[in-house]
C-alpha cells in the first residue's frame, strides 16, 4: 500500500517553492528569522445555480433551527412555508420572523403531510431525528438533518436504509464538513505536506452558563405551552419539566452529551479530511466537575480512538477533550500531526507548519549523542518550521452557507452530498461509543467499515 504519493508530496513542495515568494511576509513585518511565513487566500469560486424555487419546512425552530432556516434562506430559491415546534413562544417567533402568513404547527407528521414541501430541517433535540428523518424520506421529503444523525448507536442503519429506500437527498448538518477550510486541509494532507499521518487531536473549551448548557427557561414554560407528551413520547414518561425540556442537552434520554454534540463535529472533519470511515476502538472517561446542577453526563470528556490502517490513510491516534470549566476558555481545534509537519484547521483557514530540522545545538544532547556512538557532526540550530496559512477570503460566506449549498444543489441535480446517512452514521457512531464507554468504564470495539459493534 502506498499512503502518501511521492511525486504528489515533491510537486505539492515545488508548488509552495513557486508560489511562495510573491506571498512571503517580509522581514519589515516579522523578524528576519520568521520570514518563512506565507499567507494564501482561500477562494469559494462556485455559485449557487438553484434557478427554480426550492420549499422547506422547519422542524425544531429553537437555536440551530432558526439558524439553519436563516442560512439556507440566504440562498436564492429557497422559499420556507411551515414550521413545527413543540412549544407555543417558538411558533409565535417563527411568524414575527418569517411572517403571520407562516403556517405553524406542532405536529411534525401535519408537515410531512403537505405536498407543498420538498426538504425539512430537523433541528429538534437528538432523540428526535431518527423517527422524523425516517418519517420525513419515507414521506418523499428530502432531509437536512442536525448532528448528530442518531441519539443511539443502533438506530443509525434505519436510518441509512430509509434514506436507500426513498432515493431522497439526505445531508447530516456538521456543516465544516463543506467549508474551504476542511477541503485544503484534504488537499494537503493528500499532497503530503505533513508527511505521514501518525496523530490527530481535538478540543472544545467552554466557561459560560450558556456554554455549558444552562439555557434560560422562558417564563411562560408550562404543561399549557409546552406539548411534553409528545416530547417524551419515544423515551421515558415523566411529569412536565420545563428545565427537561429546554436544557435537554443534560439529560440522557434526549441528548448525547459532549461527545454527540461537540466531539461529532470534529469527527466529521477528520473524516472528511482523511477519508477515514472511523475508528476501530473507542475509550473515553471524564467527570462532573463543576455544573452540578442535576444533569446526567459529564462537564468533562476525554476520548481515545485507534484509527486502524486502510486503503487511504496509515494507521494512527486520535485523542479528543472537552472541558467546560475551562479557564482558558474559548478555544476549539482540530489538529493533524504527520511526520514532518502539523497543521491546524478551522473552518476558514488551515495553518500548516512544516520542520526544518530535528538538529539541535543543545549541550546536553550534543554529549549524549557523542556518548551513544553517533555525534553530531554539525552544530545545527533548530529552524523555525515554515509555516502557511491558507485563510478564506474576506466574504467568505462560510461552511453553513456552502453546506446547505451542497444540499439543496443535489436536490436539484439528483446528485450528491457531501454527508450522507452513511457518513452521519460513521461520524456519530465513535462519539455515541463515547457516552457508552464512560458509562460502561471499558473501551468499546467497532468495525467502522461494516459499521457493527465488534465483541471483545
Ligand atoms: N450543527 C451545529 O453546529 C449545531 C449547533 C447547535 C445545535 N445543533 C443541533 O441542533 C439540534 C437542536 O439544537 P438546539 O440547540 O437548536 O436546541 P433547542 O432546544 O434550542 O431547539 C430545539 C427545538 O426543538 C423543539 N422540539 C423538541 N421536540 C420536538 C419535536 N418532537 N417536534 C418538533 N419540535 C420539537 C423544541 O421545542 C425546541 O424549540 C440538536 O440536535 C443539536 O445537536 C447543531
Amino acid at each position: 500500500m502506498k499512503i502518501t504519493n511521492e511525486s504528489d508530496r515533491r510537486s505539492f513542495i515545488k508548488k509552495l517553492a513557486a508560489t511562495s515568494a510573491a506571498v512571503a511576509i517580509g522581514a519589515d513585518v516579522f523578524s528576519a528569522e520568521r520570514s518563512n511565513i506565507y499567507l494564501e487566500s482561500l477562494i469559494r469560486d462556485f455559485k449557487p445555480g438553484i434557478n427554480d424555487q426550492i420549499n422547506i419546512a422547519l422542524i425544531g425552530a429553537g437555536g440551530m433551527g432558526v439558524q439553519d432556516t436563516t442560512t439556507a434562506l440566504q440562498i436564492p430559491g429557497i422559499k420556507l412555508v411551515a414550521v413545527c415546534d413543540l412549544y407555543d413562544g417558538r411558533l409565535a417567533d417563527a411568524k414575527t420572523k418569517w411572517g403571520a402568513d407562516l403556517a405553524t404547527t406542532k405536529i411534525y407528521k401535519e408537515i410531512l403531510n403537505r405536498s407543498d414541501v420538498d426538504a425539512v430541517i430537523i433541528a429538534t433535540p437528538d432523540h428526535w431525528h431518527q423517527q422524523i428523518s425516517i418519517d420525513a424520506l419515507m414521506a418523499g421529503k428530502h432531509v437536512y438533518c442536525e448532528k448528530p444523525m442518531v441519539h443511539d448507536i443502533l438506530e443509525g442503519p434505519a436510518v441509512i436504509k430509509a434514506q436507500k429506500k426513498s432515493r431522497k437527498i439526505f445531508q447530516v448538518g456538521s456543516q465544516g464538513v463543506s467549508s474551504l477550510g476542511n477541503e485544503k486541509a484534504k488537499e494537503l494532507l493528500k499532497s503530503g505536506a505533513i508527511g505521514q499521518l501518525n496523530y490527530a487531536e481535538g478540543f472544545w473549551a467552554r466557561h459560560s452558563p450558556t456554554g455549558a448548557w444552562q439555557y434560560p427557561i422562558p417564563t411562560d414554560a408550562s404543561a399549557q405551552t409546552v406539548d411534553w407528551e409528545t416530547f417524551v413520547s419515544n423515551t421515558k414518561k415523566r411529569p412536565f419539566d420545563a428545565t427537561r425540556f429546554f436544557r435537554w442537552r443534560n439529560y440522557r434520554d434526549y441528548g448525547t452529551g459532549m461527545a454527540g454534540d461537540l466531539f461529532v463535529h470534529l469527527f466529521s472533519s477528520l473524516h472528511l479530511i482523511t477519508d477515514s470511515v472511523g475508528p476501530n476502538k473507542i475509550y473515553s472517561s471524564g467527570g462532573l466537575r463543576y455544573w452540578k446542577d442535576g444533569r446526567e453526563v459529564p462537564d468533562v470528556l476525554l476520548g481515545t480512538f485507534d484509527y486502524p490502517q486502510s486503503e487511504v490513510h496509515p494507521a494512527f491516534n486520535l485523542s479528543l477533550r472537552c472541558n467546560f470549566v475551562d479557564g482558558t476558555s474559548g478555544t476549539t481545534y482540530l489538529k493533524l500531526v504527520g511526520s514532518e509537519g502539523s497543521m491546524d484547521v478551522t473552518w476558514d483557514s488551515v495553518t500548516l507548519k512544516r520542520n526544518k530540522t530535528i538538529e539541535s545545538d543543545d549541550a546536553f544532547y550534543i554529549e549524549q549523542m557523542k556518548k551513544a556512538g553517533t555525534p553530531v557532526q554539525e552544530r545545527k540550530r533548530i529552524l523555525a518550521p515554515e509555516e502557511y496559512t491558507f485563510s478564506a477570503e474576506k466574504g467568505y460566506l462560510g461552511g453553513p452557507y456552502d453546506h446547505f449549498v451542497n444540499f439543496f444543489n443535489a436536490i436539484k441535480s439528483g446528485g450528491e452530498v457531501v454527508e450522507d446517512a452513511v457518513f452521519g452514521y460513521r461520524a456519530a457512531a465513535p462519539a455515541l461509543l463515547c457516552n457508552d464507554s464512560y458509562e460502561k468504564d471499558t473501551a468499546i470495539l467497532w468495525n467502522p467499515e461494516k459499521m457493527q459493534l465488534v465483541k471483545k
